[in-house]
């Protein structure tokens, strides 16, 4: 399927007032137009391919050093390195389309010219991300992709199909952001194939800017909400964040390499085991801090997550800091 089309009932906010109101969300604003970057001219696209023909480090591959991957082959490692890169890379170049039509709506729905101003920087940016998130998948990957997955398509249909910015916001620029975030981080320091790396060190570059949006943007209408519609918004950001953190492992690529299904539970067996053993460093390094630590305090710091959420969030392994 090419294509998919989503019914998004909202307003248009036509402003009158073009001066500035929001001296922050202008700076924002400001910092955004400084610090564009042009994927055709400033990656460096002729950087020659790694010699053995891997994208990633092999530790970024969920099984590496299971009995399963001790077995494999030269061969069979590299395909599947591959594979697993175009996995990841497909999710993220989804959620950048998904990004660009968000923050789309963005510059109708919200209030404020300080605030559409901003969110027209962040349309380019995700422009940017899709076009060299792609051009890498076909330069080094084949054009590989892997089909959106469930959870990525669901959270998606929500932020763009509900008429509300704050619920497109909350959803996009502090939950699903923060978790490309921690993969592009993850990447741009452990990718083997150092034009990934480059790739989303430029990627990482934009990302700060649109979280410090949802930062700026949420307070006033959190503070202005009733109770229920805090609760609603709690419901809703613990329902995001159940969907990225759920749902992300690779099956079709290990399918494709071969994997009979009792190999795919052997496979998924050692990845629980890993992560009960908190011995998955990449994913502790990178996930923990990340997710963990920026994500969920922002959430904390906005009243996004309160003790009431607490044993939800303990079951996707997230600690609510003790002062939310
Ligand atoms: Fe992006
Ligand atoms: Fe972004």
């Amino acid at each position: 399927m090419d294509r998919r089309v989503i019914p998004s009932p909202m307003d248009t906010v036509f402003e009158y007032d073009y001066s500035v109101k929001a001296e922050d969300m202008r700076s924002l604003y400001e910092k955004a137009k400084r610090d564009q970057w042009n994927a055709s001219r400033d990656i460096p696209w002729d950087t020659p391919e790694p010699s053995d023909g891997r994208t990633l480090a092999d530790e970024m591959v969920d099984i590496y050093g299971s009995p399963i991957w001790n077995k494999m082959s030269e061969k069979e490692r590299v395909e599947l390195n591959q594979r697993i890169t175009a996995w990841r890379l497909s999710v993220l170049v989804y959620g950048e389309q998904g990004a660009l039509l968000a923050c789309s709506q963005l510059v109708d729905t919200v209030s404020g010219t300080d605030q559409k101003f901003f969110q027209a920087t962040q349309v380019v940016d995700e422009a940017r991300h899709n076009e060299v998130l792609e051009r890498y998948i076909a330069t080094r990957l084949n054009g590989l992709h892997y089909p959106m997955p469930e959870n990525e398509r669901v959270l998606f249909d929500t932020i763009l199909s509900d008429s509300r910015w704050y619920i497109k916001t909350i959803a996009l620029q502090l939950v699903a952001e923060t978790f490309a975030v921690s993969m592009f981080k993850m990447m741009a320091e452990c990718a083997h194939d150092p034009l990934l790396q480059e790739v989303c060190r430029r990627i990482l570059q934009d990302e700060s800017r649109h979280m410090g949006f949802g930062m700026l943007a949420l307070p006033e209408v959190i503070r202005g909400a009733s109770p229920a519609e805090r609760s609603e918004m709690e419901e809703f950001t613990c329902v995001a964040i159940e969907k990225v953190l759920t749902g992300f492992f690779p099956v079709d690529a290990y399918r494709d390499l071969g994997f009979s299904d009792a190999q795919l539970r052997e496979v998924q067996a050692y990845r629980r085991d890993v992560a009960a053993r908190n011995d998955y460093a990449v994913f502790r390094k990178y996930f923990k801090r990340d997710m963990h630590t920026s994500m969920v305090n922002n959430l904390a710091r906005l009243g996004l997550l309160t003790e009431r959420v607490r044993p939800r969030l303990a079951a996707l392994g997230i600690e609510l800091p003790a002062a939310a």
